[in-house]
C-alpha cells in the first residue's frame, strides 16, 4: 500500500485517504497530498516507460493495483516558436499546448486522478461549478467510469464548445443565476450534503493529475527546467499544481531548481495580481470579474493561497493583461505559429509580451507557456474578432478576380 498524507497547508492538520476532504475540517486551509520522498525510487520516475498522467503513477496517490479512469490525457506537444519569439524580442519560447488533452483542455490531467479517487471512495456521483472546461472534461470521465455527473455553470457565461462537450457526455447541468464564484459556493455545499464528490481544484487529488505538465516539460527538456513558465490563472489551481510538479523534481535531485512561476490574469478578474502587487498574503475577491476570456472569469480564486505561495516562493510575478492584448496574443499565436487556443489560454502569450516590455522578464530567459484550451471550445469568440468568410458563386472567373 502507497502511504501519502493529506496535509493542510496552514496548521499542519492531516487526514486520511478515506476521508472526503476537501479544506482542513480543523482551519479551513488548502490541502497538500505529501509523499515519503525517501522511499520513491527515482529510477521509477526518469525510466518510466510508457505515456501521459499515469506514467508517472509513481508520485500519484494510488497503489500499483490500481485501474484508473483514463482516456489517454497527458503528453501533449510542447512546441519550440521560433516566429513567435522573434517577434515578441525573446530567444528561446516554447509552448506546451494543453488544448490537445483529450477534451481539449488540461482538465483532464486532473480528473483522471480525481475520478479513479471517486472510484476508490465509491461515492455516488461527482459534481463541479465550472467555466466550462472543468464540467466538459468531468462529464467525459464520469461517463467512461460510468457515474452520475453534476454541473453548474454560471448562466449566459460559458462557451458553447465546453457546453457542448458537457450536454453531449451526459451530464445534468445547471444554468446558475450567478457567477462561477457563486457556482462554486453552491456545489461545496451540495457536495458535502449529498455525498458527492467535488472535482473542482480545491481537491487535492485533482493537482496531483495536473503537476504532470512540469514532469512532462522537464522531461522533453531533458530535465532542463525553463527559467520561467508561464500560465493563464483563474481558480488557480493549475500554477499550483505545476509549481508542486517540480518542487518535487527537485526534491527528489532529478532537477535543479523551479521555474520563476508567472501567473497571467484578465485585467477584469485579478485579485492575486492585486495582492502579489500590494505585498498582501490574502486576495480581495472581487465581486464582477468580467473579461473575454471566459475561462478565468473568476473573482475569488479558491487556490490563491497555494498560487500566491508558488509565485513568490520561485521569484516569478503575476501581471494582468487586457481583453485587447488577450485577443491580439490569440490571433499570433493562430497565424505565426499554427496554435489554435481559446481565449483565457492565450493570456499567457499576452502577459510574456507584456512583461518582456516591462522589463520584468529578460530576453534571454527560456520560457514555457502553458496554453490551456483548445481554439475550438468558443467558436463565438472566434467569429467576433476574425473576418468573415466571403460568400461567392461556383465561378472560377469570379474567384479569380476576388484573389486580386
Ligand atoms: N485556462 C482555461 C482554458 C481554463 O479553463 C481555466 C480554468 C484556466 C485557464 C485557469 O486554471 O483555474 O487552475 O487557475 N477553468 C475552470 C473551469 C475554472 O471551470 O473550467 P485555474
Amino acid at each position: 500500500m502507497k502511504e501519502y498524507k493529506v496535509e493542510c497547508i496552514k496548521c499542519g492538520a492531516r487526514f486520511s485517504k478515506e476521508d472526503i476532504v476537501y479544506t482542513c475540517r480543523k482551519c479551513g486551509g488548502l490541502l497538500n497530498i505529501k509523499y515519503d520522498y525517501s522511499e520513491i525510487e527515482v529510477d521509477r520516475i526518469v525510466k518510466a516507460k510508457g505515456q501521459g498522467v499515469w506514467k508517472y503513477r509513481v508520485l500519484l496517490p494510488f497503489d500499483e493495483e490500481t485501474k484508473p479512469v483514463t482516456i489517454n490525457e497527458g503528453n501533449t506537444p510542447l512546441y519550440r516558436c521560433d516566429r513567435l519569439a522573434k517577434s515578441i524580442g525573446i530567444d528561446d519560447l516554447w509552448v506546451k499546448h494543453e488544448g490537445l488533452n483529450p477534451s481539449g483542455s488540461f482538465k483532464d490531467r486532473g480528473m483522471t486522478v480525481g475520478v479513479t479517487k471517486a472510484m476508490e471512495l465509491g461515492v455516488r456521483g461527482v459534481a463541479c461549478a465550472s467555466t466550462g472546461n472543468t464540467s466538459a472534461s468531468l462529464s467525459i470521465f464520469a461517463a467512461k467510469a460510468g457515474i452520475p455527473c453534476y454541473a453548474l455553470l454560471p448562466k449566459g457565461k460559458v462557451a458553447l464548445g465546453k457546453v457542448a462537450q458537457a450536454m453531449m457526455h451526459g451530464a445534468k447541468i445547471f444554468s446558475l443565476r450567478g457567477n462561477f464564484d457563486d457556482a462554486l459556493r453552491v456545489v461545496r455545499q451540495l457536495c458535502d450534503e449529498e455525498n458527492l464528490y467535488l472535482l473542482n481544484s480545491v481537491n487535492p487529488y485533482r493537482l496531483e493529475g495536473q503537476k504532470t505538465i512540469a514532469f512532462e516539460v522537464a522531461e522533453k527538456l531533458d530535465r532542463g527546467v525553463p527559467d520561467r513558465l508561464i500560465v493563464p490563472v483563474g481558480n488557480a489551481g493549475n500554477i499550483s499544481a505545476i509549481f508542486k510538479g517540480f518542487s518535487e523534481l527537485k526534491t527528489l535531485g532529478i532537477t535543479d531548481s523551479v521555474p520563476k512561476m508567472t501567473g497571467i490574469q484578465a485585467a477584469g478578474a485579478k485579485p492575486i495580481v492585486n495582492a502579489f502587487k500590494e505585498d498582501k498574503a490574502e486576495i480581495i475577491p472581487e465581486d464582477n470579474p468580467e473579461t473575454i476570456a471566459s475561462a478565468i472569469r473568476i473573482g475569488n480564486p479558491v487556490n490563491a493561497a497555494k498560487a500566491l505561495f508558488a509565485i513568490r516562493d520561485s521569484g516569478g510575478v503575476a501581471e494582468s493583461v487586457t481583453d485587447e492584448e488577450i485577443t491580439e496574443a490569440q490571433l499570433e499565436l493562430a497565424r505565426q505559429e499554427g496554435i489554435g487556443v481559446e481565449p483565457a489560454s492565450a493570456a499567457s502569450i499576452a502577459g510574456l509580451k507584456k512583461l518582456v516590455e516591462l522589463g520584468e522578464i529578460d530576453r534571454d530567459e527560456k520560457i514555457v507557456c502553458i496554453t490551456t484550451g483548445h481554439l475550438l471550445k468558443d467558436p463565438e469568440r472566434v467569429i467576433e474578432i476574425c473576418e468573415a468568410p466571403k460568400e461567392v458563386d461556383a465561378d472560377v472567373d469570379v474567384l479569380r478576380k476576388m484573389l486580386k
